[in-house]
């Protein structure tokens, strides 16, 4: 359940939405129209690198914070194709995800995101770390790779590192079906799971004050189960949230919570 003094978290992945700067402008009109309680709701925009020239010139200063979907594994500037913590800063970009389900399964490990979150702490940028399993099976083989994967991606961090961490459990299973979100019951248990692992790892009141949030086929009709039932801190939402009407709708739900 939110905390009296905690905001919904509401992060959008555009991934490699819109194709063109004009396209995403056009949404962001769209989107700047609607009423979001920012009393309420702490809103993040993920976009595509090439968007982050108009994210910091057009919409500076309008209730959006904005954040990468990658990030580098350290400032070394001979890395091709990456971006360097120090190149967001540049342009008001203060979040990354960082772990995805899809960059992992072009080859992204634990120990690659480790460094990642490493690497945006020391900048200040705020990690938003994927984790999740790929599928669930009957006999809690899942809970063991969780499990693991938890240990591993948060490895040699302090527990002060870890409060200023946003965890997305995304059930890798549950991404960009566009129906399969996981239970709220399931959810909830899963989250109280990993809360577990982080207090083994840590200690009990980092643990339970860890920062999860929920990823998976969020949409306007979920949203208030995920986030009342789920006991989540907010959601990291991909398809839906390059839709302005329906990313209305799921604010509109949000603010009534
Ligand atoms: P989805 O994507 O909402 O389309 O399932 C979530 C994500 O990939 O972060």
């Amino acid at each position: 359940m939110q905390k009296s003094n905690q905001k919904f978290i509401i992060i959008s992945n555009w991934k490699a939405n819109p194709s063109r700067p004009k396209e995403a402008t056009k949404i962001f009109d769209s989107l700047k129209k609607i009423k979001i309680n920012t009393k309420k709701i702490f809103p993040i925009i993920c976009t595509s690198n090439i968007f982050f020239e108009i994210v910091s010139k057009k919409y500076k200063g309008s209730v959006f914070n904005f954040g990468a979907q990658n990030i580098s594994i350290d400032e070394n500037t001979e890395q091709t194709g990456e971006v360097l913590a120090e190149s967001l800063k540049e342009y008001n970009i203060k979040y990354s995800i960082i772990g995805h389900s899809e960059r992992r399964a072009i080859g992204e490990t634990n120990e690659i995101v480790s460094k990642k979150i490493h690497n945006a702490l020391k900048n200040k940028i705020t990690p938003i770390v994927c984790i999740g399993e790929n599928e669930r099976d009957t006999h809690g083989e899942f809970l063991l790779f969780l499990e693991r994967q938890v240990k591993e991606t948060f490895a040699n961090l302090t527990a002060h590192e870890i409060s200023k961490i946003i965890i997305a459990y995304e059930p890798v299973w549950a991404v960009g079906t566009g129906s399969n979100a996981i239970s709220s019951h399931d959810l909830n248990q899963t989250v109280l799971y990993i809360k577990k692992i982080l207090v083994e790892m840590f200690d009990r009141k980092t643990g339970l004050a860890a920062n999860i949030i929920y990823g998976g086929s969020v949409d306007d009709e979920n949203i208030s189960e995920v986030l009342v039932q789920g006991d989540v801190n907010g959601v990291l939402i991909g398809r839906a949230s390059v839709n302005p009407s329906v990313y209305a709708k799921i604010i509109k739900k949000v603010n009534e919570i």
